[in-house]
């Protein structure tokens, strides 16, 4: 069984947690393709009311084009329910996005979310978090310096660019830099240090946000509650 068809397995399990008037957070990536796909299927089929915040205009776009009712984040004065993809989740059910540069989005609507649920294929379950490349938003002003800040703590910071080689920009027109820092063995201590630094916006450490996640796996899917 191909990736795309263990991302769409998990997609369509977790879509079945929507319920009739809720608020719900859609993520970002290809993964949640998938997921705004089948919620569209169930808004259509069974006439639910839902309305949802998006993370990203990639998925503004396609939930709209679907039918799905979309107000901005600060229109809303609770989220009942966040479902999103990941990059990385360790045993602990920490998790590393950003893989889509759209983080720093996506954890302002997990945070303001009552429930988060990440959806994967198995490949993104990790004992250790680390070996995919953490990423950080940047914002352009001194850009260079937190570039030679982190490089001098040892994080192997890489700039993020397209295939033109241009930089990669985020929804807020910051960069990314990504960190090979490798296995992250206290992903709290690392969250705390890039919290400290100026001129980053957001890192793609996503701790202790989700409650579940649904996994798809050759065999079916599997729900985890955190
Ligand atoms: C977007 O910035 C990311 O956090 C995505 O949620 C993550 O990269 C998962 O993407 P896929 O579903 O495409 O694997």
């Amino acid at each position: 069984m191909d990736q795309n068809a263990l991302k769409k397995m998990a997609a369509d399990r977790a879509a079945e947690f929507v319920e009739d008037g809720m608020t719900l957070g859609l993520g970002t990536g290809s993964t949640v393709h998938y997921l705004v796909e089948a919620i569209a299927r169930r808004v259509q089929a069974e006439h639910l009311h839902i309305q949802g915040v998006s993370t990203s205009s990639r998925t503004e776009d396609q939930a709209r084009g679907l039918g799905i009712t979309m107000v901005g984040i600060d229109d809303v004065d609770h989220i009942d329910l966040t479902i999103d993809g990941a990059d990385e989740i360790d045993q602990h059910f920490q998790g590393i996005k950003g893989g889509g540069a759209a983080h720093t989005l996506e954890k302002m609507v997990a945070l303001t979310s009552a429930q988060n649920i990440w959806i994967v294929d198995q490949s993104k379950l990790v004992d250790t978090l680390g070996a995919f490349p953490l990423p950080t938003e940047v914002i352009p002003f001194g850009h260079t310096q937190v570039e030679r800040r982190l490089a001098a703590e040892g994080l192997n910071p890489e700039w993020r660019r397209d295939d033109q080689g241009q930089l990669v920009t985020t929804h807020n027109g910051n960069y990314v830099l990504d960190l090979h820092v490798g296995k992250i063995a206290h992903p709290h201590l690392l969250a705390q240090f890039l919290d400290a630094q100026t001129g980053i916006l957001e890192h793609g450490l996503f701790l202790d946000i989700v409650n579940k996640v649904v996994v798809g796996t050759p065999d079916g899917t599997q729900v985890l509650n955190a």
